[in-house]
């Protein structure tokens, strides 16, 4: 279904709570330090918001420029960076902020991921960060302007190569 598809690049993001009418997240509207907020794309042709699945969750943050890392600035715009909200650990959703670390927390095993530097992880059993995705502004409102920098979720491994998750 068309709820399913994956993210693409010129996703609009739109605001995951909340019935009614999509609404676009405006760059305006997100606030240096404030908690982070959880988003679907949208198609921007036919409008539909793709969050019949999990993987396609997003979470949205906006720091001062300045605070970023390098790396992590290259593909935020005025300091907003988005990421994968989908725990690399066992897959939650990435659900809670810690407002002295500005860190996004995973409430099912208390992983911990660092906004401001790639989501490095700071505490917790998550084995890598999740994976950035690159933004831009087009009408004043949050687009995707790439894929995920990296593969989304669990990742099986030798050991665990036949689980399913
Ligand atoms: Fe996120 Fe375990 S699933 S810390």
């Amino acid at each position: 279904t068309p709820e399913k598809e994956p993210l693409k690049p010129g996703d609009i993001l739109v605001y995951a709570q909340g019935g009614g009418e999509p609404q676009p997240i405006r760059l305006e509207e997100l606030k240096p330090n404030d908690p982070f907020v959880l988003a679907y794309p949208m198609d921007p042709r036919t409008r539909v918001v793709k969050s019949g699945e999990a993987k396609n969750t997003v979470l949205v943050a906006r720091f001062d420029p300045e605070e970023l890392s390098p790396e992590t600035a290259q593909h935020a715009v005025e300091g907003v960076v988005a990421y994968s909200a989908v725990c690399t650990h066992l897959g939650c959703i990435v659900s809670q902020w810690v407002a002295d670390k500005k860190a996004a927390l995973c409430p099912c095993h208390g992983g911990e991921y660092d906004l401001k530097d790639g989501a490095k992880v700071l505490a917790g059993p998550p084995p890598r960060p999740v994976p950035q995705l690159p933004l831009r502004v087009e009408d004043g409102v949050l687009v995707a302007a790439g894929e995920f920098l990296g593969p989304v979720g669990v990742q099986a491994s030798a050991s665990a190569c036949c689980r399913h998750v």
